[in-house]
Order: C-alpha cells, then structure tokens, then sequence
C-alpha cells in the first residue's frame, strides 16, 4: 500500500475544476512527479497536500492517517502532517538570519532549544550551507536562498517533502547540478517526494515515477521510460516530446502485430506491434497516425535487406547541433525533422532511409 494516498480529489474555483477526481497512491521512499503545463492543477493538489488548500471532495492518507475528507468532517493542520515544503518562490523570511529561517519549524514544533541547534547545524550541512548560520537571508544567491528553503523543509526530517518547481529560479547550469544533488540528498535521507514541475527533462530524470496532468486530470502514471515511449494520451506523447508522426490505414490487425499503409508514401506496409489491440478498435480499414520519437528511428544511406520498415524519403536540410544533427526529409509531400547522431553525415538531396522500430511505434486515432 501506498504511503500517501489521493482518492478522488477535486478542488473547485468557482464553475471550474482545477484539480478533478485525481486518484493517485505514492510509495514510501518514492521520488514522484506532477508533471504538466501551467494551470493544470499542479501547485492546488500539492497544496490540499500539504493541507494549505481544502478540497471540495476526496481525502488524502498518510499511512494509515486520514489528512482530509470534507465527507467525514477531517482536516488536519499543515503542521501536524509530518511533510516538509518547499516553493517555486523559496519563501524565505528576510527578516531572519539563515539559522532563523531553517529552524522556525522547528520554534514551531516547541523543540527545546539545544536540539533545535543541533538540527538546524546538521540542516544545512545537509544542503551544503555550513557556515552560513549568521547570513541575513536577503545575502545570499538564488542557490544558496533555494538550499536554505530545501533545509528549512528538511530540518524536522518529515516523512514527506513536497516540492513545488523549486529549481525553476535557477540557471540552467545550476538547474542541473541542483537536480543531481536533490536526488542524491533524497537517497542519503530517505524521504519520499512529491515534486511537481512543467519541465519534462526534469521529471524524466529525476522521477522514480510520473504523472502526467492536464486540466485537472492526471493522465497517465508510469516510470519515465513508459509514459515517453508509450504515452497513453495524445496529450501526455506531444507534451513529453517530439513524434514523428505519418497518417495512414491499417491493412490488417492480426493478434498484437497491425500492418499499416502509409497515405503518402508508396513502399510496402510498415508492422505496428501494437501493445492495446486487445482492447482497441484497431481493425482494417481504420484510419490512423503512426508515431514514433524521432530518435528511435535510425538513418541509413542504403536499404539495407529491404526487410523491416524501411522508408526511402528526401534528404531536404541538414543541421548540426553539436551532439547530433536535426534532419528535415521529405516524406510523400510533406516535411519531417528527426534527429540522429553526428557521426552521420548526409547531403541535402540525397535518398536516404529510414528504419522504424515496430516496437516503438504507436498507433493513433486520425483525430488525434
Ligand atoms: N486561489 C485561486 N482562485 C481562483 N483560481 C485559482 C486559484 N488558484 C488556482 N486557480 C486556478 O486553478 C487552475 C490550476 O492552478 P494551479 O496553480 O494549480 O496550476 P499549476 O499547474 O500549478 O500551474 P503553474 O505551472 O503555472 O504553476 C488554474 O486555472 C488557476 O488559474
Ligand atoms: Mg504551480
């Protein structure tokens, strides 16, 4: 069972749903995502959460531990939750000195002021921030502001940590070394996170799991690998990245493998195994969009064997991207970009083929 669990939360703003009917159970010693784009409830779950919002309807647990349920009458303070903070803004007090700052859950929790000392010391050594007791909390970088505030959050080691897109004010360098270093600290206190972000490259990398949301609803729920290579909703595929996408008709669906003729291109069908046909309306005849991420296809010069799914397109443009180059081809009448590996080197112009994995491709209604 989960350790924290969300059963059918909603929270309204007047006539809309900002969050609507999210269900979600998160494990001990997890690092989960809320991923989505702005306004799509994000920041309104995690605050009914951590109890600074009231939901309208569903509950929340903690281990055995009803937070809230407006059905039952329950409601349980922020700071009697057992879970630690931290905003997009940091928060932090300028009236305080940094020790001021990260100890004031503690002031809060009528900790006896040796202790309280002591935690706060061990807080920011945790962080990185040793020494920095004494700093007016207004003299510090967007770094040093965003440790303290994760310090602050951490400082009466609470069971869960919630964090609201707390590297977002931070460069991209930093963002980056700041991602290593929350999971790093993440696994050395073993606490559970909800992170929530709208930054894709973030939660794939940090996340042990993510959601997906959009318009209140979660979406899909998986480990970052599934939710990228087999998206359940046209939205969580085009939010999590770029596809490579051609429309076409299926020619036959037999068991789990669905053969495809594509609309603008004259080559044999291309094979689909297509994960959902059990449940899915894929028949003969129907319409559909094959996609795939443009870096699981790979480029050749050559057909090769002529087995598989070999596309022979138009080479239109190149670019090189340092890492990798960005490819335009022709394909029937229309343009495509996919990106492949600098050690590939083509010439505008030139025919060149492309091989689509029959794994990696999903299959899609045409509407979508
Ligand atoms: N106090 C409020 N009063 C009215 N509407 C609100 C309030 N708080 C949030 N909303 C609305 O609820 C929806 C969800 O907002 P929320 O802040 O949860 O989004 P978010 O996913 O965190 O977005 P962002 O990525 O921009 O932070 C939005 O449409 C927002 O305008
Ligand atoms: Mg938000």
């Amino acid at each position: 069972m989960g350790l924290l669990r969300i059963e059918n939360l909603v929270k309204r703003f007047g006539p809309v749903a900002a969050v609507d009917r999210v269900n979600l159970e998160i494990r001990e010693g997890e690092f989960f995502t809320l991923l989505g784009p702005s306004g799509c409830g994000k920041t309104t779950t995690l605050r009914m959460v951590g109890g600074l919002e009231k939901p309208d309807e569903g509950e929340i647990h903690m281990a055995e531990r009803c937070l809230v349920s407006p059905g039952r009458g329950i409601f349980v303070k922020p700071e009697r939750r057992d879970m630690g903070m931290v905003f997009q803004s940091y928060a932090l007090w300028p009236h305080m000195t940094v020790f001021e700052n990260v100890a004031y859950p503690l002031k809060l929790r009528r900790v006896k002021r040796s202790e309280m000392r002591d935690k706060t010391r061990a807080a920011l050594e945790l962080v990185g921030l040793g020494g920095f007791e004494e700093r007016p909390s207004t003299a510090l970088s967007g770094g040093q502001q965003q440790r303290v505030a994760l310090a602050r959050a951490l400082v009466f080691s609470p069971g869960v940590l919630l964090l609201d897109e707390p590297l977002s004010n931070l460069d991209a360098r930093l963002r980056e070394e700041m991602r290593r270093e929350l999971k790093a600290l993440q696994r050395r206190v073993k606490v559970t996170v909800l992170f929530v972000t709208h930054d894709q490259m973030e939660a794939l990398s940090m996340s042990d799991r993510v959601g997906i949301m959009n318009r209140g609803r979660l979406e899909q729920v998986g480990v970052p690998e599934d939710v990228y290579y087999q998206p359940a909703t046209s939205f969580a595929r085009d939010f999590l990245g770029k596809v490579f996408a051609l429309a076409g008709r299926i020619v036959d669906a037999t068991g789990e493998e669905c053969r495809v003729e594509l609309k603008d291109h004259a080559g044999p069908p291309v094979s689909v195994r297509a994960r959902h046909s059990g449940e899915s309306p894929w028949a003969a005849g129907k319409e559909v969009m094959v996609a795939i991420r443009p870096e699981q296809i790979s480029l050749a010069k050559t057909a090769g064997d002529g087995r598989g799914n070999v596309l022979a397109v138009t080479l239109q443009a190149s670019q090189f991207l340092g890492d990798r180059y960005e490819y335009t081809v022709a394909v029937g009448g229309e343009s495509r970009v996919l990106t492949a590996p600098a050690a590939q080197r083509l010439k505008p112009g030139q025919q060149i083929y492309l091989q689509l994995d029959p794994e990696a491709i999903t299959l899609w209604p045409t509407a979508q």
